[in-house]
């Protein structure tokens, strides 16, 4: 596996295997690989020719300095991941290379950004995410991009701006990896203390009793969401929201019908988590 930090290496990098008409698949990363990244990983190798992994801590798409400051960072480690996944190229550029200066454009994804992630972290969130994923689409030039549903609202985004803005490339949603007990992995879970490890197991107790709900019967969304919230606060966790939508367009929906998204983001000792499940209603 070769590690290139510059744009200009990474696509004269690429060029035979373009030219030859390869299948180039693309694994957009913030590093610190666990499980959930090399899923992605692994499918790409799978199912294309040349597999890119990007590792670049995207500072515009944090809201919040201490939570940039504190991501967890590890690059040799990393590198050993992903060739041990068979991973062809990581692109890790520093900071300058990926945003110049003077760097005067951003992509705005409007409607699907706005709620859940869009209010907890504001607009800036997923104006950072688009246009980062947007440069890098432009950089690697892939024919398959994977994302994972972890982060669900992140996916939506980059599959309206794909469409948008006619990417030629898929996007595929890959399912969310988590530990034995239910936690979703994500490369914050690190920073979690013994008892907050415990606690973090409220988001996925409080998908499951939204989910049983759901499959009990309920339609209503108000009754299914108090169902999720309850389940957290038995162990002592609010979540900063806990919300179900429509899958397809995060809009609001009730009484609950078709695919719908049951979202939450909490903060648990300090380290901000989010997950979610998608359920599909049937006509009852
Ligand atoms: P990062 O959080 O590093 O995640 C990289 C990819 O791994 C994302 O598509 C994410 O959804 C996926 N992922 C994370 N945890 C997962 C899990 N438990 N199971 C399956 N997939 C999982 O998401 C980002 O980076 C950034 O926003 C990025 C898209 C790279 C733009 O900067």
């Amino acid at each position: 596996m070769k590690t290139v930090r510059t744009i200009a290496e990474l696509r004269s990098g690429l060029d035979a295997a373009r030219r030859a008409g390869a299948r180039i698949g693309f694994v957009p990363t913030m590093g610190f690989f666990h499980e959930g990244h090399l899923s992605l990983m692994r499918r790409a190798r799978n199912e294309c020719d040349v597999v890119v992994v990007s590792l670049f801590v995207n500072p515009t798409q944090f809201n919040d300095p201490s939570d940039l400051a504190a991501y967890p960072r590890d690059e040799r480690r990393d590198a050993a991941r992903a060739e041990g996944v068979g991973v062809d190229c990581l692109f890790a550029p520093n900071e300058a290379e990926m945003y110049p200066p003077a760097t005067a454009t951003a992509v705005v994804v409007s409607g699907v950004s706005e709620p859940l992630e869009g209010v907890s972290r504001g607009p800036g969130h997923f104006r950072g995410v688009a246009t980062v994923v947007a440069k890098l689409f432009n950089i690697v030039q892939p024919g398959v991009a994977y994302f994972g549903q972890k982060d669900a609202q992140q996916a939506l985004v980059i599959r309206r701006m794909a469409r948008d803005l006619d990417f030629p490339l898929l996007v595929e949603v890959c399912p969310t990896v988590r530990e034995p007990d239910g936690l979703a992995m994500s490369s914050r879970n690190v920073r979690l203390s013994a008892d907050a490890r415990q606690q973090a197991l409220a988001l996925k107790r409080g998908l499951d009793a939204a989910t049983a709900a759901v499959a009990a019967g309920e339609r209503d969304r108000d009754r299914v969401e108090r169902r999720g919230r309850d389940a957290m606060a038995a162990l002592g966790v609010e979540p900063e929201y806990f919300a179900v939508l429509s899958a397809a367009g995060l809009t609001p929906v009730n009484p609950l019908a078709g695919e719908i998204l049951v979202a939450v983001a909490a903060h648990i000792g300090g380290v901000r988590l989010i997950d979610n499940a998608i359920v599909a209603v049937t006509a009852s």
